[in-house]
């Protein structure tokens, strides 16, 4: 594969796109009267083979595949960890190429946010789905997400008769729920696609922040995918989740500080109620069996790194293996 274009502004990002687009219109000709279907794979580098999962999945559907690079100051509440955010902007696009992407935009902070940090004086807030798990620990996180992923898909609108797909990776669930609102409230003109975590073969979830997990932090970071695969084991079984003393274990677990550990509704993040009646925190209200599907989400600091990890927890009849 070629090497995308890689445009830094706004405009001519947007003119290229315009060109991109005309051109497989004129290429499709007579043959083809569907609207072509550009796809905006958003990331802020430091791409893995997760981000590779969702250029692949865009670009088994869609005409032309367009990325972006750009990490976002208006997501990190923490200046060291936005200015330590991994960046491999040669490796980004080699990879990007390597997929098929037609085109990459990725600006500087200036052009995205002109006059930062006095601006942007006009931001998108997550409401109240912004405050909860990631969001608590990190205020103003999905604020900051929400007003790029909009501006985002702004920019990438193409021109008619051509339509806008967004993918994203399930790993990041909440920010998934948020984006696939913010659509919704916002009308704004785009399918948003969800593409499955991909995990290392020892389950790890892949994410650029593993850049900085050491060899031996990597125990302690296994805890998180092993705790989610016994919650989707006993959901899938039909037993108790028994959710406190899976939090209980983690939280006491070598090397990692948990920041929490829930299991809540996919669609608006609220803890469901699933504590058993022997267990002794929790406080809700059922027996512990799920009754119908959920996510779980863990978030905890292992070494220098804040990991997040999710699974999605379906009941059935079925028996299944811890
Ligand atoms: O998931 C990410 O990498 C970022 O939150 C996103 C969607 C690119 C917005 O900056």
């Amino acid at each position: 594969m070629s090497t995308p274009e890689v445009l830094t502004t706004v405009a001519a990002f947007r003119a290229a796109l315009a060109d991109a687009v005309a051109a497989h219109v004129r290429r499709a000709g007579s043959d083809s009267d569907a609207a072509p279907v550009v796809a905006l794979v958003p990331t802020m580098g430091a791409l893995h083979s997760g981000h590779a999962a969702l250029v692949d999945a865009a670009r088994a559907e869609a005409d032309l595949v367009v990325a972006s690079l750009f990490v976002n100051p208006l997501q990190f509440d923490d200046a060291d960890d936005y200015r330590r955010y991994p960046r491999t902007p040669a490796a980004d696009v080699a990879l990007l190429g390597e997929r098929g992407v037609d085109l990459v935009f990725a600006p500087d902070v200036e052009e995205m946010y002109p006059g930062y940090p006095d601006a942007p004086l006009v931001r998108v807030t997550a409401g109240e789905l912004g405050g909860r798990f990631e969001g608590a620990s990190r205020p103003g996180h999905f604020d900051g997400v929400v007003t790029v992923v909009t501006k985002l898909f702004t920019i990438a609108a193409p021109p008619a008769p051509a339509r806008l797909t967004a993918w994203f990776g399930a790993k990041d669930a909440e920010q998934l729920a948020i984006v696939r609102r913010l659509v919704l409230d916002l009308n704004l003109a785009v399918d948003v696609r969800a593409v499955p975590i991909v995990r290392d073969d020892d389950g790890l979830a892949l994410s650029s922040r593993n850049q900085r997990l050491a060899a031996a932090d990597r125990p302690a970071a296994l805890r998180l995918s092993a705790t989610l695969s016994t919650l989707a084991a006993r959901a899938a079984a039909g037993r108790p989740l028994a959710v406190a003393e899976a939090r209980r274990e983690l939280a006491a677990a070598e090397g990692v500080e948990l920041d929490y550990l829930e299991v809540v509704d996919p669609t608006t993040l609220r803890p469901l109620e699933l504590s058993a009646p022997d267990e002794d925190a929790g406080g809700g209200a059922g027996d512990g069996v799920l009754d119908r599907e959920a996510l779980a989400l863990v978030a905890a600091h292992v070494g220098p790194v804040r990991l997040i990890d999710t699974m999605t927890l379906r009941p059935t009849s079925g028996e299944a293996e811890e």
